[in-house]
């Protein structure tokens, strides 16, 4: 019966929950966090006054006859009239207003327990624990989740899992079909990558290619080679790979002018700076050809990969783009 300590704060929980509630759908523009506030004291002097009178009795003490004959104190109206009367003081007016307004609640409870509780039995929802579309032992026919399911709140309204959709959850998303399907049960299978929409698992069941696929002459969906399409989908210091529904775009090695794949070995033309030595575009050593490419007096050429630079040989030094003698320190020139 009532008077267990979880018990207690359950109701005082539920009871400022349900209250603001109801206070919520008659008096739509109250305001709340007040609402709230007296709602909290109300459960709070509940509380108070429920275990105040916990150890008290009908005044003479509840004889064996009593408790046969008439209903205990404990469960009895008195006892919650004297718990109703210590809620508010007499002066807030918000209070006793919230508590007449709801006296009725008060003594729903108090008679039914259940008036009180959150939960639904599994599979229902509501106020009124609804069954869930698809009946309570499969809610949303087992492919979703019923909102407020086993609980006082929501709305009944599935979410479908993946690959279903519908408000019955029995309907399959793009990309899914129905493998199994009546009225009460669906099972919704992957359609092959190839297809946006399909009625069976290969790629000849496509109601519609994906993009990146295409109809054959067998009307099944083919990968598209994007990369021998012209003009060609990548640019010139690019090489394209084809891949299942798309295709992609890498750089041509640093070598090469325009390629053919990977590596250095696999050029077009090779790039400024390079030279095709046995299929393989090589870096030209500019600084050994015949013809002198640094000219400067006291100039070096030193090569690098793809070119070459002119430096001041060792004792010389830069001054406005002539090689000039390093100035020595203490050194009269
Ligand atoms: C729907 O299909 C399921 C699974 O195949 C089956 O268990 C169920 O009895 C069928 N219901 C109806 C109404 O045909």
């Amino acid at each position: 019966m009532l008077s267990t300590g979880p018990d207690l704060r359950l109701l005082r929980l539920l009871s400022c929950v349900t209250l603001i509630l109801l206070s919520e759908v008659t008096e739509a523009k109250k305001d709340l966090k007040s609402a709230c506030n007296t709602c909290q004291q109300i459960t709070d002097n509940f509380n108070k006054g429920f275990e105040k009178t916990a150890k008290q009795n009908f005044g003479g003490g509840n004889t064996a006859w009593e408790e046969r004959k008439l209903s205990k104190y404990e469960t009895s109206e008195i006892r919650l009239m004297e718990i109703v009367e210590g809620l508010c003081d007499s002066s807030s007016f918000e209070c006793n207003h919230m508590v007449e307004e709801h006296e009725e609640h008060f003594e729903t409870w108090w008679f039914k327990r259940w008036w009180f509780s959150v939960c639904c039995p599994k599979g229902t929802f509501g106020p009124d624990c609804n069954a869930c579309v698809g009946g309570s032992d499969r809610s949303c026919h087992g492919n979703g989740m019923c909102d407020g399911d086993g609980t006082r709140g929501g709305n009944g309204k599935c979410s479908c899992v993946h690959g279903y959709s519908g408000e019955f959850c029995l309907d399959c998303i793009d990309g899914y079909f129905n493998e199994v399907r009546n009225d009460t049960f669906s099972l919704c299978t992957e359609c092959h990558s190839s297809c946006k929409t399909c009625t069976g698992a290969t790629n000849q069941d496509c109601d519609e290619c994906k993009e990146g696929w295409e109809d054959d002459d067998q009307e099944a969906c083919v990968d598209v080679n994007e990369c021998s399409k012209d003009p060609p989908p990548c640019t010139e210091d690019q090489y394209c790979l084809n891949t299942e529904g798309s295709y992609s775009c890498k750089a041509c090695d640093k070598v090469c002018s325009g390629c053919t794949g990977a590596g250095p070995d696999k050029c077009q033309t090779c790039g400024s700076g390079y030279q095709d030595r046995d299929g393989t575009c090589t870096d030209i050593d500019e600084c050994s050809q015949s013809e002198p490419v640094c000219t400067e007096e006291h100039q070096e050429c030193v090569n690098n990969q793809g070119s070459y630079t002119c430096i001041c040989s060792e004792g010389y030094e830069e001054q406005d783009g002539e090689c000039v003698q390093t100035q020595q320190p203490g050194e009269d020139t």
